[in-house]
C-alpha cells in the first residue's frame, strides 16, 4: 500500500491527532488508527465491521456500487466464461494466470491428492446418518490434522503449500463422502482420468451397481458454480479463518472454523435457505404475501438470497448463475421448473419494489445457485458443502498470504463495555 501525503486529523478533548491515510489501488483509502489507542485512549468502534479494512491484500477486488469482483485484477464474468475452476485455484493462489506447463503440474498434484487417508472412513461412521452434510465437513476437515501431520507446521513454507493442495484436492472428496454417508450408499473414490468438477460429480452420484457417465454440460456448469464460489474478498468466514490462522493454529483447523462460518443462513447457508423458501413458497401467485412479509418489521422473515453487504447495485455472479441456470434447466428438459419461474417472478418483482430497490436489496450469488444445484440432483443439504469445497481456495489463499506477512499479529478486538463496575461479592445468605 502506499503512504500518502495526506492524513486526517482527530479533535479529541483539546488535542489533536494525525491519523495516516494510505491510498489502495482500487477502492477506498483508509485512515490508519493502529496507534490511535495509544496515543488518544479511545477505541473505534464498528460492530459487524461495516467501516473496517481488516488487512491489506492482493488477491480480490469488489467494488460494491459498480457490482465489480476481480480476482488478482480478472473480472469474474471472463474467469467463469473462458477459464476453469484450477486454473481459477492457480491464480488465487500464485497470483498470476499458469503457462501451460504450471497449469498442467498443478492440476497433477491436485489430482494426486484427492484420495484421502483409508482411515477417515472410519471417522464418518461415527455420524449418525441424517446429520447435517455441514456438520460431517467441520468434523472431518477439522480431523484433518490428526491425519496429515506432515503438513501442519505453519512456518514451513513447504507443508504450507502441502496442505494447500491436500485441503483443495480433498475437501470434493470429503464432501462427496458426506453426501454418500447421509444417502447410506458407499464412498465413491476419486478417479484421476476425471477433472476436477466431473469428480465431484462422479464420486456424488455414481454407484458400484452401474456404469456413470458424467454429463459434460453438467461438469461445465458444477466447475463454473466452483469458480464462482472460489473467493470473496474478507467476508465473514474468510474473517474467521484469517482470525483462527492469527493465532498460529494449524491450517485444517482454520480450514474447519471457516466452514462453520459459512453454515450460517445469513452466509453460504443461504443458498440452502433460499431454496427453501422457494418452495415454501411455492407458487407465482404467493409472492405478494411472502415480499410484504420481508418488508414486516415485525417478521423476522428475510428474502433469502437477497442483498449483500458490499454489494449495492448487483452481485456480478449472481448474473452468471442465472444465465447458466436457463442453461442447465433447458439442458436437463425442466426449464418449466416451476421454482424457477417462482425465482424469476419473485426476482422481477421485488427489483421493482420501492422498499428492495431503497435497500438496494437484489439477488446474491446465493439466489440461482440453488435452483442449478436441485436441478443437478443435489439434496438442499448439499448446497453450502459444495459453497465450501469452492471456497477452500479462497479461504486457504487468504490464510497463505497473511501467513507471509512480516505484519501478521495475533488478532484480538476490543469492546464497549457497559456491565457492571467492580463490586464485593455477596455471601449467598445476604442476597
Ligand atoms: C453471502 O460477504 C460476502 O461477500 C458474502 C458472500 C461471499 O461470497 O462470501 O457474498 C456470500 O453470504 C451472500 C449473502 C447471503 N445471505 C442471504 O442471502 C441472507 C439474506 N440476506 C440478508 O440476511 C442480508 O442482506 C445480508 C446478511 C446478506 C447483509 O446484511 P447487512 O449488510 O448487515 O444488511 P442489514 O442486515 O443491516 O440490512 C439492511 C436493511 C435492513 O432493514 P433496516 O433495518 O435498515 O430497516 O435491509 C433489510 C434489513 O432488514 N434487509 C432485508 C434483507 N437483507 C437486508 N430485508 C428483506 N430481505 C433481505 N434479504
Amino acid at each position: 500500500m502506499t503512504e500518502t501525503k495526506k492524513s486526517a486529523t482527530l479533535s479529541l478533548d483539546g488535542k489533536t491527532y494525525e491519523l495516516p491515510i494510505f491510498s489502495p489501488t482500487a477502492g477506498p483509502d483508509v485512515l490508519d488508527i493502529r496507534k490511535l489507542y495509544a496515543q488518544a485512549g479511545v477505541f473505534t468502534y464498528d460492530p459487524g465491521f461495516t467501516s473496517t479494512a481488516s488487512c491489506d491484500s492482493t488477491i480480490t477486488y469488489i467494488d460494491g456500487n459498480e457490482g465489480i469482483l476481480l480476482h488478482r485484477g480478472y473480472p469474474i464474468d471472463q474467469l467463469a466464461s473462458k477459464s476453469h475452476y484450477l486454473e481459477v485455484c492457480y491464480l488465487l493462489l500464485y497470483g498470476e494466470l499458469p503457462t501451460a506447463t504450471q497449469l498442467e503440474d498443478f492440476e497433477t498434484r491436485v489430482t494426486r491428492h484427492t484420495m484421502v487417508h483409508e482411515q477417515m472412513h472410519n471417522f464418518f461412521r461415527g455420524f449418525r446418518r441424517d446429520a447435517h452434510p455441514m456438520a460431517t465437513l467441520v468434523g472431518v476437515v477439522g480431523a484433518m490434522s490428526a491425519f496429515y501431520h506432515d503438513s501442519t507446521d505453519i512456518s514451513d513454507p513447504w507443508q504450507r503449500e502441502v496442505a494447500a493442495i491436500r485441503l483443495i484436492a480433498k475437501l470434493p472428496t470429503i464432501a462427496a463422502m458426506a453426501y454418500k454417508y447421509s444417502i447410506g450408499q458407499p464412498f465413491v473414490y476419486p478417479r484421476n482420468d476425471l477433472d476436477y468438477a466431473a469428480n465431484f460429480l462422479h464420486m456424488c452420484f455414481s454407484v458400484p451397481a452401474e456404469d456413470y457417465n458424467v454429463n459434460p454440460i453438467l461438469s461445465r456448469a458444477m466447475d463454473r458454480i466452483f469458480t464462482l464460489h472460489a473467493d470473496h474478498e474478507q467476508n465473514a468466514s474468510t474473517s474467521t479463518v484469517r482470525l483462527a490462522s492469527s493465532s498460529g493454529a494449524n491450517p485444517f483447523a482454520c480450514i474447519a472454523a471457516g466452514i462453520a462460518c459459512l453454515w450460517g443462513p445469513a452466509h453460504g447457508g443461504a443458498n440452502q435457505a433460499c431454496l427453501e423458501m422457494l418452495k415454501e413458497i411455492g407458487s407465482v401467485d404467493r409472492i405478494p404475501e411472502f415480499i410484504a412479509r420481508a418488508k414486516d418489521k415485525n417478521d423476522p422473515f428475510r428474502l433469502m438470497g437477497f442483498g449483500h453487504r458490499v454489494y449495492k447495485n448487483t452481485d456480478p455472479r449472481a448474473k452468471v448463475l442465472k444465465q447458466s441456470a436457463d442453461e442447465v434447466l433447458e439442458l436437463l428438459g425442466v426449464e418449466d421448473n416451476p421454482l424457477l419461474q417462482v425465482a424469476k417472478e419473485l426476482e422481477r418483482t421485488a427489483l421493482n419494489d420501492p422498499y428492495f430497490i431503497e435497500k438496494k436489496l437484489f439477488p446474491n450469488v446465493d439466489f440461482y445457485s440453488g435452483i442449478i444445484l436441485e436441478a443437478m440432483g443435489f439434496p438442499t443439504s448439499m448446497f453450502t458443502p459444495i459453497f465450501a469445497l469452492s471456497r477452500t481456495v479462497g479461504w486457504i489463499s487468504q490464510w497463505k498470504e497473511m501467513i507471509a506477512d512480516p505484519q501478521n499479529k495475533i488478532g484480538r478486538p476490543r469492546q464497549l463495555y457497559l456491565g457492571e463496575t467492580a463490586r464485593d461479592y455477596v455471601d449467598i445468605e445476604k442476597r
